[in-house]
């Protein structure tokens, strides 16, 4: 018999035929939105979930001696994992590392730049018809080229970040981990450790590209912000919950720094109101490793670990690794 596999969310059709091959797949294709009870009983029915940075693993959906052997999340982020909880009881956790890379570290550019040079709010006001003649100062931004760029989390996105910046951009590159590089890699990105405080009140544009945790809760609140320069801008493409979305908004209405390019939000897909009233803001719903290309990866990748995970007993990228049950 066919081990059962449960897909979350839609994926590409092509995915999802080949996994057919090997396991019984009960697919979402019609995004049927879960509630938690429909959700639980789902995977207590499966051998395995492919899942999406959506969908809860942790010992309430698994319950004491699960059926389900492996959880492969179609992310980099495993922030709706709870591993621990999941290794107690025998569930292997896959993420996607490496295929997503250059892809998000190129919207993380993308964000500085129209966050820096105030694309979507003069294309709103073009749009909206009030361009009516040139003026020198209309929509004078901050230079990108040349300006020092803040990396707050330097795993791999932070530092092909880091590469655009130094390389491309002839920026000064500065960053804070929990641990600092080594000297080859620092060497190969051009950056150099700094305290955070130093981070905070030195960048010019300061990107966020740290996992979600309780410790990183709130990492940038009104205390961060306010240390930063009032003509710098944040750029967050990690998680929300890193920032606190509130006070942020605040931040920019008062114009206490220029402007701030969001790609997650705490409790997305709802965004902080006040966050829609402000012109100042770039905002996109979650879409930094979105390229066709990518996020086939990424489908393939999640597949690949579960089924490899299935003929072997080892997963390609586990975030733990348990023995075959
Ligand atoms: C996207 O947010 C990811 O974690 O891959």
């Amino acid at each position: 018999m066919k081990p059962k596999l449960l897909v979350a969310r839609p994926i590409f059709q092509s995915v999802i035929e080949s996994l057919s091959k090997k396991f019984e797949v009960t697919s979402n294709q019609a995004d049927t939105p879960w509630t938690p009870e429909a959700w639980q009983q789902a995977i207590a029915h499966h051998d395995a979930a492919l899942t999406t940075g959506s969908d809860p693993i942790n010992a309430n959906v698994l319950g004491a001696q699960p059926r389900l052997k492996i959880a492969a999340n179609m992310a980099v982020g495993f922030n709706n994992f709870d591993v621990p909880a999941m290794t107690a009881v025998g569930v292997t956790a896959t993420n996607t590392p490496d295929v997503l890379t250059e892809t998000t570290a190129d919207f993380g550019f993308a964000l500085i730049m129209a966050t820096a040079r105030r694309m979507a709010e003069s294309e709103h006001y073009l749009r909206a018809g009030h361009w009516k003649q040139w003026r020198y100062d209309m929509f004078a931004g901050a230079e990108v080229h040349g300006s020092t760029l803040g990396i707050l989390g330097m795993g791999r996105i932070g530092q092909a970040i880091a590469r655009r910046g130094a390389l491309g951009f002839g920026m000064k590159v500065i960053y804070h981990n929990r641990s600092k590089l080594d000297a080859t890699t620092e060497a190969e990105c051009k950056a150099s450790y700094v305290d955070k405080e130093t981070l905070l009140k030195t960048s010019d544009h300061l990107v966020l590209v740290l996992p979600y945790s309780a410790a990183s809760h709130h990492a940038i609140g009104a205390s961060e912000i306010a240390q930063m320069k009032p003509t710098a801008t944040l750029v967050n493409i990690a998680r929300g919950g890193i920032v606190d979305d509130a006070a942020l908004a605040v931040a920019l209405k008062n114009k206490q720094i220029a402007a701030a390019g969001l790609d997650v939000f705490e409790g997305e897909p709802s965004v902080h109101p006040d966050l829609l009233k402000v012109s100042n803001v770039v905002l996109t719903p979650h879409i930094a490793s979105s390229t066709v290309k990518t996020r086939l990866a990424m489908a393939q990748l999640a597949a690949d670990n579960i089924a490899s995970f299935f003929s072997n007993g080892k997963a390609l990228t586990p975030l733990n690794q348990m023995a075959v049950k």
